[in-house]
């Protein structure tokens, strides 16, 4: 009898193999730190904005990247999930251990969730070793997220359309100690996505080249 996971038993017969080629070998070849860039903010306050263009910074730069996004995720992988806490804590989960994956290849890998809930980031921090977890807070206050509505759903929340919907009848917990804090009523996306730039190259994670 192996163990029991979400009502299912799990065999205990299997193995971690240790591969011969491991991260530290891919990153001598990249020549960069990979870790995750966990971008958390509400619906609509600019992380997908955001990520992309730190992505494309670190792209020009010759960084390898791969950016993770909530909304993407959903039509593949994450295409059987919802928005109660449960699937939340899954949508977090499966990225968390993709993320970790492509870490292990060598990418700075970028991740744009909601992540609502504390604990379910506190999660993804604790499968990545120390260091590789970045947690970049998108602080924009839900009238302004709400204001700008792009995608039509915020109104469709209020008018209970959607149910379970982050900030109007489902929490957000901002992180306490983020790694950054980007205010974006007070700092234009560019300007947003060149100051992380700048942290991953204090922080030694990536070189200018
Ligand atoms: S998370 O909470 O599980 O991290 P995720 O980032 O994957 O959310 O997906 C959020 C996106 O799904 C939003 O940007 C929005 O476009 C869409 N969405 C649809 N329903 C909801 C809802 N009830 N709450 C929040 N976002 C929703």
């Amino acid at each position: 009898m192996g163990k029991i996971f979400e009502n299912r038993v799990i065999s205990n017969n299997v193995f971690w193999y240790k591969t011969r080629i491991t991260k530290h070998h891919r990153m001598q070849l990249t020549n960069q730190k990979p870790c995750v860039l966990w971008f958390t903010g509400l619906s609509g306050s600019g992380k997908t904005t955001i990520a992309n263009k730190v992505e494309s910074l670190l792209f020009n730069n010759k960084n390898l990247t791969y950016l993770l996004d909530g909304d993407n995720i959903r039509h593949g992988l994450n295409r059987d999930l919802g928005f109660d806490e449960h699937s939340r804590k899954e949508n977090i989960r499966r990225v968390t251990e993709v993320a970790k994956l492509f870490v292990d290849s060598g990418l700075i890998v970028l991740v744009a969730l909601i992540s609502p809930y504390r604990k379910d980031r506190e999660f993804a921090k604790s499968i990545l070793e120390a260091g590789e977890f970045v947690e970049i807070y998108i602080d924009t206050p839900i009238e302004v997220c709400e204001q700008r509505d792009v995608k039509g759903l915020y109104k469709k929340a209020r008018s209970g359309i959607i149910k379970n919907f982050t900030g109007i009848d489902a929490p957000y917990e901002p992180p306490l100690h983020p790694d950054i804090h980007i205010k974006t009523i007070k700092m234009s996306a560019d300007d947003a996505s060149k100051s992380i730039f700048s942290f991953l190259v204090n922080k030694g994670y990536i070189n200018v080249r």
